[in-house]
């Protein structure tokens, strides 16, 4: 049975993360679509599994000044630096509008401190429109966003209290790419109450204009996202799924530089049940309709009636 977006079937990409139910494993990710539906005007929300919400902190903010987008070969550096309207206003403006997205909506959550997490969840969680609730400890673009995935006691400190707030949704934790010890931080993820664990954000970097000899983007820093991080991100994958989250059946959500199927082929095989795209959807939001598309003829051709049945199935 293969994907026909005008039929209605129990789809071979179905999946279930920790209870949240989508209709099919691609995920718009964080920042990449706006506040809800910022991608309604180019695709059919409807027909992919889920969106992120860009990340809401407690206080609205300007982000960085410009330039905070550049291309790379490989994909793009950026340091948007978490802009956002600010908790109040996405209670007032966006949230009314999530009931009418026709997918699943993840709220992000940002913050400079543990009362700033906590703050956020909470209102959100008590909003009872969010299936899930997106930490983001890991936005290499401002002074404080990877404090708490800087070593799994803070990450689990956050967790904490972050847990003991939410009780609508499901808890995502968004780490970062270069993790010293990623299995050390997703086990304490898991002990500290994430449900679903998402590999990865972007990973630090920098670019030159060697005319000028200043640094590309004005914060000096960015981060790398697109095809080239995705090796990274797949191996990355592999170790926690391997070592930690299938003993602990913790789901995982791959993102970075998934563009084609088969890069989000390589992350279920990894261990990944589901993947988040970004910077593709950037350049062509249509692309991932095509990842849909090219899933479920995957699932077919390997003899499988779920994609499940493919998750962390690399053969070694
Ligand atoms: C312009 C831009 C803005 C982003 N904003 C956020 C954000 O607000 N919150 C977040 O958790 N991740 C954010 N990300 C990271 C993406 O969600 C994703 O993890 C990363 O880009 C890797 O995936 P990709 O290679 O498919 O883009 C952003 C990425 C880009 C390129």
């Amino acid at each position: 049975m293969c994907y026909n977006p005008a039929v209605s079937h129990p789809a071979p990409l179905a999946t279930t993360l920790a209870g949240v139910e989508l209709r099919n494993g691609v995920i718009a990710a964080a920042g990449t679509c706006g506040y809800v539906d910022e991608l309604a005007d180019a695709i059919d929300l409807s027909l992919i599994g889920a969106v992120t919400t860009k990340t809401i902190t407690r206080e609205p903010r300007e982000g960085n000044a410009p330039w905070r987008m550049v291309p790379t070969p490989v994909g793009m550096l950026n340091a948007i630096g978490l802009a956002n309207m600010g908790l109040d206003a996405f209670l007032e403006r966006e949230v009314p509008r999530i009931r009418a997205c026709p997918t699943t909506v993840i709220a992000s959550v940002g913050g400079h401190s543990i009362d700033d997490y906590v703050a956020v969840a909470h209102a959100l969680d008590e909003t009872r429109e969010f299936r899930a609730l997106e930490l983001n400890v890991s936005c290499p673009n401002t002074s404080t966003g990877r404090t708490f995935s800087s070593d799994p006691a803070a990450l689990a400190e956050v967790l904490r209290h972050v847990r003991a707030v939410v009780e609508h949704a499901t808890l995502f934790v968004k780490l970062p790419p270069d993790m010293a010890d990623p299995c050390a931080m997703a086990a304490a993820a898991i002990e500290s109450g994430a449900q679903v664990l998402v590999l990865c954000n972007t990973l630090p970097g920098m670019a030159i204009d060697v005319t000028t000899r200043a640094p590309r983007l004005s914060r000096g820093t960015g981060g790398m996202s697109g095809p080239g991080i995705h090796p990274l991100v797949v191996r990355v994958v592999h170790e926690v799924y391997s070592a930690v989250a299938r003993s602990a059946r913790v789901p995982i959500v791959g993102v970075g530089g998934v563009s084609t199927w088969t890069d989000a082929a390589e992350l279920i095989l990894a261990g990944a049940s589901a993947i988040g795209m970004g910077t593709a959807i950037f350049a062509d939001p249509r692309s991932a309709l095509r990842v849909v598309r090219g899933l479920d003829r995957w699932v077919c051709a390997q003899q499988c009636t779920s994609i499940g049945e493919l998750v962390g199935q690399v053969r070694l």
